[in-house]
């Protein structure tokens, strides 16, 4: 594998005699079988990832719970759930998702913002891990759940600690304006308040600040923040036994450099070395963000008045970031060839300006038919695909050394129009 630094070391991908290869699989080889677009994943890519959190926390008390929304496909939450993986959900529809690739339920924690009523009893059903709450309101509302059901719900309180996590404004949650966890000064009454309560098992405190945090520094500051908080609340005689830290590193889309993984876990041990507590992580992008591409064929390139565009088939439906969060994704021929590179504008085909991969991209050209890799695209991209401008979702593809499977064949039109029904008064001749 590759080891220069950015979106391909370690990540599963490398060049093979030129041909951009899934360990041991060549991505045209995939396409020609598959047809574009396609996402594809490395079981090594998204192993190794797991393996290297697992070992730079292997003396730590720590459970690594994969972050379902990262990609939530069942392949590749059983991929880690095999590795002895929790997971973090944050949906009714992700738990369920996490129970079915095989996570035992001890190992689920349950965050978000506005959990219903039904997702808090279907949760305490499973027999979960862990309810992350976020709200007096919601504590309220899962003590009535569980009250109802004679159950005592294991409960974290998520910490805001209003720090900025120096991240992209849409991705950053630590800070007071924003609309996660309980203000760090309301915590000591919240939690008074929760150990009183008949259907709550209070257990500890979460925090998660944002994603895509290349800088150890703010990581500290909320981690800092919360182990004076464990020691307010102790001297205060509220016993608390383990915390939740939320969200992992980000990783390296272009040239960015994250801190390595040790120089993390150091941190935490000391930090909360002494405090005797158990800890969770929910890692989700840097698991699986640099072990997933999205493989696209070139449809046309259109030389317009002041730009060249190159139009692919896959689209702002199929990864939503670069239009979102205006993110950075290498652009890459899939056959490497000694052609010069010139500018060129990488769009796809829906009818938006923002459906945009990159603009004034350097890129050698591209022929029509030609396959192009997106790099980087295995966290938050298929997961955050949709059907807009009615273009089914597209196949995921998980490569083992020389073998691959589909995890998730292309939706057929048939399955997309199926999704619709016509009211009577549209369906029933007489009545139209
Ligand atoms: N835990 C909680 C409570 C979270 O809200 C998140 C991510 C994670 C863990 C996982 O964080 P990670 O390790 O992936 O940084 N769609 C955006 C990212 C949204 C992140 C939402 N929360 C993107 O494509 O950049």
């Amino acid at each position: 594998m590759s080891e220069s630094p950015g979106p391909l070391s370690g990540s599963g991908f490398a060049y093979r005699n030129g041909a951009l290869c899934a360990e041991g699989v060549a991505l045209a080889d995939i396409a020609a079988a598959v047809v574009t677009p396609f996402y594809c994943y490395s079981t090594a890519g998204l192993e190794g990832h797991y393996q290297a959190y697992a070992a730079a926390f292997a003396d730590q008390r720590a459970t690594i719970c994969y972050a379902v929304k990262a990609s939530s496909n069942l392949a590749i939450i059983g991929t880690f759930a095999r590795l002895g993986a929790g997971a973090d959900v944050v949906s009714e529809g992700e738990l369920r998702r996490a129970l079915a690739a095989g996570v035992p339920p001890q190992r689920i924690v349950f965050s978000g913002v506005g959990k219903t009523r039904a997702e808090m009893e279907f949760a305490l059903e499973t027999g979960i891990h862990q309810i992350n709450v976020e709200s007096v309101p919601e504590l309220d509302a899962l003590n009535a759940v569980a009250v109802a059901m004679n159950r005592r719900a294991p409960v974290m309180l998520r910490v805001n600690p209003d720090v900025d996590a120096l991240t992209h404004a849409k991705i950053s949650t630590g800070k007071s304006e924003n609309k996660f966890g309980i203000d760090l000064a309301h915590i000591a009454g919240v939690a008074r308040r929760a150990a009183d309560m008949p259907g709550i098992e209070f257990a500890g405190l979460a925090v998660h600040i944002g994603s895509q945090l290349t800088d150890l520094a703010p990581f500290r500051l909320a981690f800092t923040k919360l182990a004076e908080l464990v020691a307010a609340l102790r001297a205060d005689g509220i016993a608390l036994s383990r915390l939740d830290l939320g969200g992992g590193l980000g990783i390296a889309y272009r040239d960015e450099s994250p801190p390595p993984l040790a120089d993390y876990a150091a941190m935490v041990k000391g930090i909360f070395g002494n405090l005797g507590v158990a800890l969770a992580l929910e890692p989700g992008r840097s698991l699986v963000g640099n072990a997933g591409v999205l493989v696209a064929s070139a449809v046309a390139v259109k030389e317009g008045l002041t730009r060249r565009f190159l139009i692919l088939d896959a689209a702002m439906n199929d990864l939503i970031r670069p239009t979102l969060y205006e993110a950075w994704h290498e652009i890459v021929p899939v056959i490497a060839g000694s052609r010069e590179a010139v500018p060129v504008d990488v769009v796809g085909p829906v009818c938006e300006t923002g459906d945009t991969f990159a603009t004034q991209r350097m890129l050698p050209p591209i022929a029509v038919g030609e396959l192009v890799a997106i790099l980087s695209a295995g966290a938050y991209g298929a997961a955050m695909s949709s059907t807009y401008n009615s273009r089914p979702l597209v196949p995921e593809v998980l490569v083992r050394g020389s073998e691959y499977a589909v995890i998730r064949p292309r939706q057929s039109y048939a399955e997309l129009l199926a999704q619709d029904r016509l009211p009577d008064w549209l369906d029933d001749p007489e009545r139209v």
